[in-house]
C-alpha cells in the first residue's frame, strides 16, 4: 500500500514525478523534509482535462455514493489522524497539539458534507398561471480549481474538496509548495477511499503565479476557490472574471478584538490567547489589533501579559510546544517590520519584541499602540499582540471598522444590550461574542470588504459549488 508521505503530484490516478522537484523544508530546522514533484503549466493543464473528463461521469452519481466516498475518506482521516498530524508540524512548524487538532477540525468538514449532500434542496414556487409549475434545482457546478494556503494544510483542502464532491464536482487542487506533503496524503487517502479517477487531481510546483493563471483562466474550470492573501485574491478575481467563474475567495483579516469596562477579564484573556496565538498568530481570524476600555487597560494587559509569558515556544514535535516558527523568513522579516515601526512610533513592550532564533519570534505584548502604525493596518500574522486604547463603545466600534478587511471580529462584554448593539455594528462576516473560538463546520465562515467573497462551511458552503436553476414546467398547450 502507498505510504502517506508521498514526493510525486497526482493526476488522473497516477502518481506524476514531474520534470524536477521542490524543497519543502522544516521551518522549524530548515531542514529539508522533502522533494516534491515541480510540475510545469502543462501538466496542470492536463490535470484540468482529467478533471473535466471525470466530471462527465461523476455529475450524474447518486448523492449517496458521493457522501458514502466522502464518508470513507473522513473515516480513513481519522484512522490516520496521528501521522497526517506529524506531516503536518514537519512541513508547516505548527505545533503537534495543534496539528492533531487540525486532522479533527478538517474531518468535519467531510463528515459535514457528507451529510449535507443530501440536503441540496430545491424548493417549488407558485408559478403565474395555474397551468405552470416552477421548481428549482442545484447541480454542480462543474470542474473546481481549489488553491490552498500554508497556514492549515489539511483544514483549508478539506473546507474546499470536501463541498465539492458532494456537489458532484471534480477538483484540481493546487496545494501552497510550503505545505504540499499533507494534500498530497490526503490524496492518497483519497485513492485508498475509491474515489473514481480524475475526480481529485492535486498539483504541485513551485511557480505559484503561473498555476494560478492557468487555473484562473481555463475555460474548462467553472468555479475557482483561494485562500490566501488579497492581493492574489485580486489577481485571481480579476484573471476569473474574463471566463466569469464563480469564486470564492478568503483573504487576509485585520481582526480587533474589543475588551469593555464590563467583561469578564480572565475569559477575556482566555480568549484573546486562542484567537490571537493559534497557529503562532498565523490565521487570516487572528486578533490583530486588540482594543480595550481606559479603565480596565493595565488589569487587563497586566493579565494577558501574564498568560503570554507562560506560551511555550518550541519545535512543534515536542510534546506541550504552544507556539511553534515562523513559517519562512518573509513572515519573520514583516513580524519585525511591524514591531520595529509601533515602537518607533510610541508603543512599549511589555513582553518579547525580539527573534528567539531561526524563525522563532518571541510571544510579544506591546501596549499603547498608536493608530498610525502597520499594525494597525496590515495583517501582521505573527506572534504579537498589540493593545489600543479607547474610551466609548462608539470610539470602539469606529477603530475597529476602519479597516478596508471585513473577516473575524471579537468583543467581550457582559452587557446584553451592549452585545446585540456591537454586534450588529461590527463591519465583519464573523462575530465572535465573549468567545475566541469562531471556527467550526457548521458555521458559514467567510469575510466581507477586501476580506473575500463566498462562504465555507455550512450548508452555504455547499452552495458556492453549485448552481440553481429554474424550471418552468407549462402544460405544453
Ligand atoms: C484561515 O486562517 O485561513 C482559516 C482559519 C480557520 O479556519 O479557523
Amino acid at each position: 500500500m502507498r505510504k502517506l508521505k508521498v514526493d510525486k503530484a497526482y493526476i488522473n490516478g497516477q502518481w506524476i514525478a514531474g520534470a524536477d522537484t521542490f524543497d519543502v523544508v522544516d521551518p522549524a530546522t530548515g531542514s529539508v523534509v522533502e522533494k516534491v514533484a515541480n510540475l510545469r503549466i502543462a501538466e496542470v493543464h492536463s490535470a484540468i482535462e482529467a478533471a473535466h473528463t471525470a466530471w462527465s461521469s461523476f455529475k450524474a452519481s447518486d448523492v449517496m455514493q458521493r457522501a458514502a466516498l466522502l464518508e470513507t475518506w473522513y473515516r480513513l482521516i481519522l484512522e490516520h489522524k496521528q501521522e497526517l498530524a506529524e506531516i503536518i508540524t514537519l512541513e508547516s512548524g505548527k505545533p503537534l497539539t495543534e496539528s492533531l487538532g487540525e486532522v479533527d477540525y478538517g474531518a468535519s468538514f467531510v463528515l459535514w458534507f457528507a451529510e449535507e449532500s443530501k440536503r441540496s434542496y430545491g424548493e417549488t414556487i407558485p408559478g403565474p398561471r395555474a397551468s405552470n409549475k416552477i421548481l428549482t434545482i442545484k447541480q454542480g457546478i462543474g470542474v473546481v480549481a481549489a488553491i490552498t494556503p500554508w497556514n492549515f494544510p489539511l483544514a483549508m483542502v478539506t473546507r474546499k474538496v470536501a463541498p465539492a464532491i458532494a456537489a458532484g464536482c471534480t477538483v484540481v487542487l493546487r496545494p501552497a509548495s510550503q505545505t504540499p506533503l499533507t494534500a498530497l496524503a490526503l490524496a492518497v487517502l483519497a485513492e485508498r477511499a475509491g474515489w473514481p479517477v480524475g475526480v481529485l487531481n492535486v498539483v504541485t510546483g513551485k511557480d505559484s503565479s503561473g498555476m494560478g493563471h492557468e487555473l484562473s483562466t481555463n475555460p474548462l474550470i467553472r468555479k475557482l476557490s483561494f485562500t490566501g492573501s488579497t492581493s492574489v485574491g485580486k489577481i485571481l478575481m480579476k484573471q476569473a472574471a474574463d471566463n466569469v467563474k464563480k469564486i470564492s475567495l478568503e483573504l487576509g483579516g485585520n481582526a480587533p478584538f474589543i475588551v469593555f469596562e464590563d467583561a469578564d477579564i480572565e475569559a477575556a484573556v482566555e480568549g484573546a490567547i486562542y484567537a490571537k496565538f493559534r497557529n503562532s498568530g498565523q490565521t487570516c481570524v487572528a486578533v490583530n489589533r486588540f482594543l480595550v476600555q481606559d479603565s480596565i487597560f493595565d488589569q487587563f494587559s497586566q493579565q494577558l501579559t501574564d498568560a503570554v509569558n507562560r506560551l511555550k515556544v518550541g519545535h512543534g514535535m515536542d510534546g506541550d510546544v504552544q507556539i511553534g516558527p515562523l513559517i519562512n523568513q518573509n513572515g519573520l522579516d514583516k513580524v519585525q517590520e511591524h514591531v520595529t515601526d509601533a515602537v518607533g512610533k510610541g508603543a512599549r513592550i511589555l513582553t518579547g519584541g525580539k527573534v528567539i532564533e531561526g524563525l522563532f519570534y518571541a510571544p510579544t505584548v506591546l501596549a499603547d499602540v498608536s493608530a498610525d502604525t502597520l499594525i494597525a493596518k496590515e495583517e501582521t500574522f505573527g506572534p504579537v499582540v498589540s493593545l489600543f486604547r479607547f474610551k466609548t463603545e462608539e470610539e470602539a466600534i469606529q477603530m475597529a471598522n476602519n479597516t478596508e478587511f471585513g473577516l473575524a471580529s471579537y468583543f467581550y462584554s457582559n452587557d446584553v444590550h451592549r452585545c446585540w448593539r456591537v454586534a450588529e455594528a461590527l463591519e465583519a462576516g464573523i462575530v465572535g461574542v465573549n468567545e475566541g473560538r469562531i471556527s467550526f463546520a457548521g458555521a458559514p465562515f467567510g469575510g466581507i470588504k477586501e476580506s473575500g467573497v463566498g462562504r465555507e462551511g455550512s450548508r452555504y458552503g455547499l452552495d458556492e459549488y453549485m448552481e440553481l436553476k429554474y424550471i418552468n414546467f407549462g402544460r405544453g398547450k
